[in-house]
């Protein structure tokens, strides 16, 4: 089975080929960020407007690296959320009217299952149950996953997304733009334990998994004034260190609470965040885990994770509807505690 898969969900412009949800023939990611450097984060309407401008070419490459013609590809599938509404609706058009054209299956697909599904790509021997950790620009969950599409949420941040977290602190230190990667290189020159940030006490009851990310960041921030008086400790990189080991602290003492409750020892990462070198080092040294984490081209929006997460549902003979719209929401996936319910 083979899948050509389309992701316009935010900034990142891709189209990949994949055979049997495993094996990536081509892998094309055209990336905005030169567009939306001058803002320090993704405008929305250029976003969509650049999707408009690339998307043929980015799926003509995709299918030119992949060796294959239209003949070759079995389904089209693309995100159809959560994201933004209407960079969303160029790639899921676009994927909609090719599969129409050549009367070809079409499934839209879910980025946070696909974020979750990329390690899939990779690794044969990843056996459910395990616990899901998407940590990305726009969400950061723990979820109990059962199957490629059963995920039991069971907790989300109440407040910023974490790599939100560090696009937001390096947007106001002028430490670079993506964040996540800029303040990862300044910390690897810094001293984590120069500034001490608190941690949000959220852990009781109903907010046991809960994350938040909004008071660390406003922290941050607030010791901007003292850091351009360029006095003793308050440099770059020691910010740098310190926020980021403070935003993996938040994460992992959830993640490693929820491998304790549940008794479930393998953890999958995914989302542009797993990229961070600290994170992974830091999940390395608790050794009740098996952590699995995708390659760094795989932690960040690509189609190829489109394409693999699309492959178990249309083996099982799923295909959606042509009216399958866009939406920025995130799924009602089942919740740990029912007061979380999202609806759509
Ligand atoms: O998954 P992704 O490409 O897009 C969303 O679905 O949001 O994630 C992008 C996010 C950005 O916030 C970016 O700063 C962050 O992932 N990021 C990182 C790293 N690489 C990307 N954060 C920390 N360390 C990194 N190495
Ligand atoms: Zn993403």
């Amino acid at each position: 089975m083979t899948i050509l898969g389309i992701e316009t969900s935010c900034d990142e412009c891709a189209a990949a080929v994949v055979v049997d949800g495993k094996k990536i023939l081509s892998n094309v990611v055209a990336t905005q960020i030169e567009a939306h450097r001058p803002f320090y984060g993704v405008v929305p309407e250029i976003a969509s407007r650049k999707h408009l401008e690339w998307i043929t070419g980015v799926v003509k490459q995709g299918l030119e690296e992949s060796g294959l013609g239209f003949d070759g590809i079995d389904a089209i599938a693309a995100t159809m959320r959560p994201g933004l509404v209407g960079s969303l609706l160029v790639g899921l058009s676009f994927a909609k009217a090719l599969a129409w054209t050549l009367g070809k299956p079409f499934l839209g697909i879910d980025h946070i299952e696909a974020h979750l599904y990329a390690v899939h790509l990779e690794n044969d021997n990843i056996t459910y149950p395990y616990l899901g950790v998407l940590v990305s620009g726009g969400h950061t969950l723990i979820a109990r996953v059962a199957n490629f599409d059963d995920f039991e949420v069971m907790g989300t941040t109440i407040d910023d997304a974490c790599g939100e977290a560090f696009d937001k602190v390096a947007k106001f230190y002028d430490l670079g733009y993506p964040g996540g990667i800029a303040i990862q290189k300044l910390a690897e020159k810094g001293n984590p334990t120069a500034f001490r940030f608190t941690k949000p006490s959220l852990h009781k009851g109903e907010h046991k998994y809960d994350v938040s990310y909004s008071g660390l960041k406003n922290a941050a921030i607030n010791q901007l004034d003292l850091f351009w008086d360029k006095k003793s400790s308050k440099t770059a990189e020691n910010i740098a260190a310190s926020f980021q080991r403070t935003a993996v602290d938040i994460l992992l003492s959830r993640v490693f609470a929820a491998v304790r409750d549940t008794g479930i020892s393998t953890v999958i990462f995914g989302g542009g965040v797993a990229a961070n070198t600290y994170l992974r080092g830091s999940v390395a040294q608790n050794h009740d885990v098996r952590a699995v984490f995708p390659s760094l081209s795989l932690c960040t929006d690509n189609a190829a994770m489109i394409a693999g997460a699309a492959y178990p549902r249309f083996v099982r003979g799923q295909t959606s509807d042509m009216q399958v719209n866009a939406s920025a929401r995130v799924h009602a996936f089942r919740w740990h505690k029912p007061k979380k319910l999202h609806k759509e």
